[in-house]
């Protein structure tokens, strides 16, 4: 363990935390912002006071609930939370209606902008409308409470639509990134076992229509007898394959229903959603998260970290509803909190480098939620491409996702905020299910390229490999010590494998994944995963599923995959093979190997996993009882120096790694 943090905390060095321990810029923050902030520095003292009853307050103050809750936390059958379980309450009547009965239903939801510049724009009134037909529709097809319904959409209001619908009737969603592959989609499937599939005819992306309902088509045909239909919305108008029986229109189905509908009461422990994540093996990890304790976390982290002021802000993340990030702060966070909001379909260059600038200045955008990668990629594209554009009305800017470099960070205040709107470097999880590690605005002094403080309500140490709090000015494992409402419940169908993965380095601490360091004010500094989890453009990929994807391949006889530091996305997938001899490989030119092995796990796993390069060596280095090496491997991807190579099997592995690399193919 304790090697494995030595060689993280040099990775996201490369990455561009190299002025992390010298880092001694200071940003408190202005008189003006701190006069209007929602929230206040009592609410640590508060919170510190009583936990569990700051939690039951902010429960009740920020949701509606059918039933009023009695009990905040109970922890007896841990390490699974019940939060609130006496009450009831519904997620889409929280997220929607209750905003129209306050008189609220003119105000926008949701400001839609498609890549090639349609748009369209929801009020929470046409929201609601628009949920229950499709609520109405779900249920024609055959979904009760309680069934699962894969969800696999472009960026369209469809997909906040049916995530809703789903909550609306309690049936749990298990929204499939439309990146992610057929097989990832058919895995996906299975293991929810998925009612119904919503999926689109395809979306744009690149200026291009992209299809989607082909890669559905291919995971049903593998074999998946939980699917009755599949729902597909007609986005871009490309031709799709039709089973008849099977699938059906949206237009058809959603369209004609009745625009009335009465939501759901459920538990407050009943599962809202899942939503699969790479863990450390190869078969992702379905996380999944009910409705009471994660809308009040989710509401209360984005009111106070955003400090949302729901009457005149204008809120963009830029997250797909794919990832976790979209789920609590496209959909559930904004929406319960009945602000109005950009959803973008695209990418940030269609059609050109200044498309978000673009959106942010049509729309007036007050908030901005986006990533470290994208903030890296447009410092590349030049300072000079926002400059055209008015960012004026920018006052909070968040990261999230993956720790955001100091220089970075300094562009996006200077650049993007103007030097006055506050950054929130926000640290959190798929499983954390919201924001547990950020300044607060207008409360903190902030720090470039540190989440520093644990919010007002979570518990976080930094522990060393007994699990004893490092003293401030030292590194170890990120833990989270005492239990939180937005907290996964599980894994989906496998609670072993909750306690093993989260629950057991650390008797009774949740351990995370990453190394950390509090600094002497004992601020924390995130330094990317202490296991085999890589983070690339903020999306985690798991070493062992592309290992997976590349020994599937025929030429492939072994694979190892290490995460290699890389400028704009944080971490690259760099993957080293050993041929079978026997296969035709040997005969091509190495070029077309690495492209096929490339596409090969693109098409295994999604185009997000594709390696950066594929190196072909003749062994792979290991230590005695045969566990490869990565620490070596990452030396290698990164051109360093090998490091101590002493508990190798055999020492001259790396010698022929370097001698096969050095000599073209
Ligand atoms: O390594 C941490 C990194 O992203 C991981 C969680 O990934 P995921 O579940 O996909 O959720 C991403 C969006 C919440 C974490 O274990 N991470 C996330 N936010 C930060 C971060 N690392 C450093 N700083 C952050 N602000």
């Amino acid at each position: 363990m304790s090697l494995h943090l030595e060689a993280r905390v040099s990775d996201p060095t490369a990455g561009g935390l190299e002025n992390l321990l010298s880092e001694d810029r200071r940003f408190p923050p202005s008189a003006e912002f701190a006069a209007q902030a929602n929230a206040s520095a009592d609410l640590y003292s508060w919170a510190n006071a009583d936990r569990p009853a700051f939690w039951g307050e902010q429960a009740r103050e920020l949701l509606t609930w059918s039933t009023p809750f009695e009990q905040t936390l109970d922890w007896s059958d841990a390490p699974v939370a019940r939060w609130f379980a006496d009450g009831r309450l519904n997620a889409a009547y929280n997220a929607v209606d209750r905003h129209v009965e306050a008189g609220r239903g003119d105000k926008v939801a949701l400001h839609f902008e498609g890549e090639g510049g349609d748009t369209r724009t929801l009020t929470y009134a046409d929201l609601q409308r628009e949920v229950s037909r499709a609520a109405n529709a779900l249920t024609s097809l055959g979904v009760t409470t309680g069934d699962r319904v894969a969800v696999y959409l472009p960026m369209i209001p469809e997909a906040v639509v049916t995530m809703l619908a789903c909550a609306r009737i309690g049936a749990p969603h298990s929204v499939v990134f439309g990146g992610f592959s057929a097989e990832a989609l058919h895995s996906r499937i299975l293991d929810a076992e998925a009612k119904l599939v919503v999926t689109a005819d395809g979306g744009f992306r690149r200026g291009a229509a992209s299809a989607l309902k082909p890669a559905v088509d291919e995971a049903l045909a593998k074999g998946a007898p939980s699917v009755e239909h599949v729902l597909v919305v007609k986005r871009t108008g490309q031709p799709v394959e039709w089973t008849e029986g099977r699938d059906v229109w949206w237009s058809d189905v959603v369209d004609t229903a009745s625009d009335e509908h009465t939501p759901v009461d459920v538990e407050a422990e009943h599962p809202l959603f899942i939503l699969y994540t790479s863990g450390t093996t190869g078969k992702p990890k379905g996380i999944f998260h009910t409705t009471g304790g994660y809308l009040a976390q989710a509401a209360y982290t984005h009111l106070n970290v955003f400090d949302l002021k729901a009457e005149t802000d204008v809120y963009w993340c830029t997250a797909d509803v794919g990832w976790i990030t979209g789920h609590t702060y496209v959909v559930y966070g904004p929406l319960v909190n009945g602000a109005t909001q950009v959803i973008y379909e695209g990418t940030p260059d269609t059609p050109h480098r200044g498309r978000w600038w673009e959106i942010v200045q049509k729309y007036g955008v007050t908030i901005l939620y986006t990533a470290p990668t994208a903030i890296r990629t447009c410092m590349k594209w030049g300072e000079e491409i926002p400059a055209q554009f008015d960012l004026s009305s920018l006052r909070v800017l968040g990261s999230v996702g993956e720790p955001i470099n100091p220089e970075a960070w300094m562009w996006y205040r200077r650049v993007v905020g103007g030097d006055r709107a506050p950054i929130v470097d926000t640290w959190w999880q798929t499983e954390t299910g919201a924001i547990m590690i950020s300044p607060l605005p207008g409360v903190t002094e902030t720090k470039p390229g540190s989440a520093q403080v644990p919010l007002p309500g979570i518990a976080a140490d930094v522990v060393d490999d007994e699990a004893h709090s490092v003293p401030d000015g030292s590194g170890g494992y990120l833990v989270l010590t005492e239990p939180w409402p937005a907290m996964l419940r599980g894994i989906w169908g496998d609670r072993q494998r909750y306690v093993d993965t989260y629950w057991s380095r650390f008797r009774g601490l949740y351990f995370a994944g990453d190394g950390a360091k509090k600094d002497e004010d004992g601020d924390i500094w995130l330094l990317g995963r202490v296991d085999d989890v890589m983070n690339v453009s903020g999306h985690r990929l798991s070493t062992t599923e592309i290992e997976s994807a590349l020994v599937s391949h025929p030429w492939v006889a072994e694979a190892a995959v290490v995460g290699a530091a890389d400028e704009t996305t944080g971490q690259a997938v760099v993957a080293f093979v050993i041929l079978r001899g026997d296969s035709e490989a040997g005969d091509l030119p190495a070029q077309d190997v690495q492209t096929t092995l490339r596409n090969h796990v693109a098409k295994e796993i999604g185009p997000i996993a594709k390696p950066r390069q594929v190196l072909v060596v003749a062994e792979l280095p290991k230590t005695r009882s045969g566990k490869i090496m990565r620490r070596l491997l990452r030396d290698v991807a990164e051109n360093r120096q090998v490091g101590d190579a002493t508990t190798l099997a055999d020492s001259s592995v790396m010698d022929l790694i370097a001698q096969g690399l050095s000599t073209p193919a």
